[in-house]
């Protein structure tokens, strides 16, 4: 473990996450407790139960984070919390725990912003091993349940290239997801089924022809739920039923292969267009829905065939998580930056 470590807390949506980072960027622990159970019966997040579960799990999950790096508190040197975007209540409780341990201990404190950890995670490596160190220049895509976002990174500078103009490409997977009742959080599930469709039989179209960044998933969502609902007129069942695996009948898993190739298609699209633009050295591919499978198996051999590098998040930081935001902090500190702890307010929404 080379010093100072980082401690670091994010609990911008309904994962409370602590973790504990080298200089180096080796993850000596990620812990991450999910709320699943208690969301569950209302089939998303309620805020205010996110909140209330974060306090009852913050004990527990950073005892065990402390444990599984076999520090204490007495080791950290610099801590980290998400200051935004994400849900204001769900954000003043790890936001505060960071600030009340910085001050009270007199170390270093980093608000981060909740994309820029994302941004860097894909450098990040598993079983402790050393993070790669960050590249002078790459493009970031964040693909989540809030965004689906092009960033430059040049020197430390991120700069914006492209943001959803209406969902982001998670929430669009979500939502389909929850039209068949299909239980929270429906991306990961959505992606399992599509596995079992033929995306040719149900063809969906990459929307906005053209050579614009933006993206935009609320027009394929709707074509998709417009599809679903003439399968259900037709007579087929598009109620998923819990008993049965699978439990959606062929020509509803064909119409979520369509709709996974479609999103991912857009993503490839998008990218391509830049690329065209000005070639692209380096991308990095973070958020939840870097698990997607698909976009997990066309990836690699799409940057291949252009000459782009590639670094895709290891699966365990593609969700939220902490160490992404301890390593944040280590590259803000490693450039002589700070925030004042008593001053450090969370914000729901957020430029980064
Ligand atoms: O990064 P994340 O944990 O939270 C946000 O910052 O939003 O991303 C969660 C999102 C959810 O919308 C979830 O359904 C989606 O990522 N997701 C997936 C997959 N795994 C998670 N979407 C598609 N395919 C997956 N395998
Ligand atoms: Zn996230």
């Amino acid at each position: 473990m080379r010093r100072p470590l980082a401690l670091g807390i994010e609990t911008s949506c309904d994962d409370t996450a602590c973790a504990l980072v080298d200089a180096d960027g080796r993850v000596l622990a990620s812990m991450v407790s999910s709320q699943l159970a208690a969301h569950r019966p209302y089939g998303g997040v309620v805020p205010e139960i996110a909140s209330r579960e974060h306090l009852r799990a913050w004990p527990e999950v950073s005892a065990a984070a402390f444990a599984r790096a076999g520090a204490g508190l007495a080791e950290v040197d610099l801590v980290a919390a998400t200051k935004g975007p994400g849900l204001i209540g769900s954000l003043l409780v790890g936001l505060s725990i960071g600030q009340t341990t910085a001050w009270a201990r007199g170390l270093p404190f980093h608000g981060v912003h909740h994309l820029e950890g994302h941004l860097f995670s894909p450098f990040l490596r598993l079983e402790g091993e050393a993070a790669e160190p960050v590249p002078e220049r790459f493009v970031g895509l964040v693909v989540s349940g809030g965004h689906t976002s092009l960033f430059g990174v040049e020197g430390g500078r991120v700069e914006p290239l492209a943001e959803t103009r209406d969902d982001a490409i998670g929430e669009a997977f979500d939502k389909l997801g929850k039209r068949l009742g299909l239980p929270y959080p429906q991306g990961p599930r959505v992606d399992e089924l599509a596995e079992l469709g033929d995306p040719a039989a149900a063809p969906l179209s990459v929307a906005a022809p053209g050579r614009e960044l933006f993206f935009s998933y609320s027009g394929l969502k709707t074509q998709a739920l417009v599809a679903l609902g003439r399968l259900a007129e037709a007579g087929v069942g598009t109620e998923a039923a819990a008993a049965e695996e699978p439990p959606l009948p062929p020509p509803v898993l064909d119409l979520l292969a369509g709709f996974r190739a479609a999103a991912v298609g857009q993503l490839l699209d998008r990218l391509g267009r830049l690329h065209r633009r000005e070639p692209v050295p380096l991308l990095a591919v973070s958020g939840g829905v870097a698990a997607n499978r698909l976009l997990r198996r066309r990836l690699p051999e799409w940057c291949a065939e252009r000459g782009i590098a590639l670094r895709l998040v290891p699966l365990p930081f593609c969700g939220d998580n902490a160490a992404m935001i301890a390593w944040a902090a280590q590259r803000r500190h490693a450039l002589g930056q700070a925030d004042d702890p008593l001053a450090a307010v969370a914000a729901s929404r957020l430029a980064l």
